[in-house]
């Protein structure tokens, strides 16, 4: 099989470096959550889906198992397929084969991995056009190889909308529509608010793999923008806030130390703060209230029998 052409737009080291100046410069200081995924990170993620704790995995891939062909009426076949932040792409699978959509374009900022999950996908579904983007989904995208006549399902999994602030999300979504089209439509899947214990829960598991995934963030600042930071001198911290609804995953600096990057000193004094991701988590209602602001309808969402995630079926109002 000849390899698969890489659409690459990944972001540059100096803009990566210039979001890290201005995280780090930030009272809390800040790091984006889209540093997480080096070909590191990106493993220890593929480890956290599969952690007895980590219940969104498990319960989207029943969802959207259950519901495939649903799915598939509903939203039409001979689609382009875009899928956004498409990680290891275990999840389209279970669409593949019902949606059997035109084209495939799976878009990640992770390039080793999107490379090697984009390939594995053309080599399994040998009738499936596959045009893997490299590229971070918040800048706009360059999909001219799309043919105008094709109709798009935008397919967002993993609740990675839940990163954003709801004013952001609400925003990205806005932006969606350019991507869907009128015609078009987002598969977008949301993580539910449930007992604070089973999130706690689910972002400190037992083995270590969540608190690994959160470091790891330090030594991608070493590897990729040779920063000097002893990534030993933090401890992960994840906690529900329930007042604002998310998940919050902290990197809390052990002693009084300092990170370098580009030539820039930044002071932590012990048991301050790194602040590395929100997820958000929401009410079914809350969320189509945020989609309906957004300027779409939501036909149709699926929920597992426990309330513990959601599917949503939306539509350009
Ligand atoms: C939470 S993981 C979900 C992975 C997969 N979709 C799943 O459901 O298991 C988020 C994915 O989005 C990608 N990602 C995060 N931020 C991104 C960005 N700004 N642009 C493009 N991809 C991004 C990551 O590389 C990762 O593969």
């Amino acid at each position: 099989m000849s390899e698969l052409r890489l659409h690459d737009y990944h972001p540059s080291s100096a803009s990566l470096m210039q979001e890290v100046l201005a995280g780090l410069a930030a009272t809390p200081k800040v790091l984006p959550p889209k540093l997480f995924y080096d070909h590191r990170g990106a493993q220890l993620f593929e480890r956290i889906c599969e952690l007895p704790e980590y219940y969104p995995t498990r319960t989207e891939i029943a969802i959207l198992e259950r519901h495939a062909e649903e799915i598939a009426d509903l939203t039409g076949r001979g689609a382009c397929l875009l899928e956004l932040g498409s990680g290891a792409g275990v999840k389209v699978r279970l669409l593949l084969e019902h949606l059997r959509p035109k084209m495939y374009v799976p878009i990640d900022i992770s390039r080793t991995q999107l490379r090697a999950s984009a390939e594995a996908v053309a080599q399994d579904y040998d009738w499936l056009e596959v045009h893997p983007v490299c590229a971070d989904y918040c800048r706009p995208l360059r999909l001219d190889f799309i043919p105008d006549d094709t109709h798009r399902l935008v397919f967002f999994p993993g609740s990675t909308l839940g990163n954003f602030e709801p004013a952001e999300a609400r925003a990205f979504l806005e932006n969606l529509r350019g991507l869907t089209g009128d015609e078009g439509a987002l598969l977008i899947s949301i993580d539910l608010k449930k007992d604070p214990k089973r999130i706690d829960d689910a972002y400190n598991d037992s083995a270590g793999v969540t608190a690994a995934f959160n470091l790891n963030i330090l030594n991608r600042l070493q590897c990729d923008l040779d920063a000097e930071v002893d990534p030993d001198g933090f401890r992960h911290q994840a906690f529900y806030n329930r007042r604002a609804g998310r998940v919050e995953m902290h990197l809390i600096s052990r002693r009084p130390q300092t990170i370098v990057v580009d030539g820039r000193t930044f002071h932590l004094d012990e048991g301050k703060t790194i602040h590395t991701e929100n997820s958000y988590k929401y009410d079914v209602e809350e969320f189509q209230d945020l989609a309906r602001r957004a300027g779409y309808r939501s036909p149709r969402v699926w929920t597992d029998s426990d309330a513990l995630f959601s599917v949503h079926l939306l539509r350009p109002a």
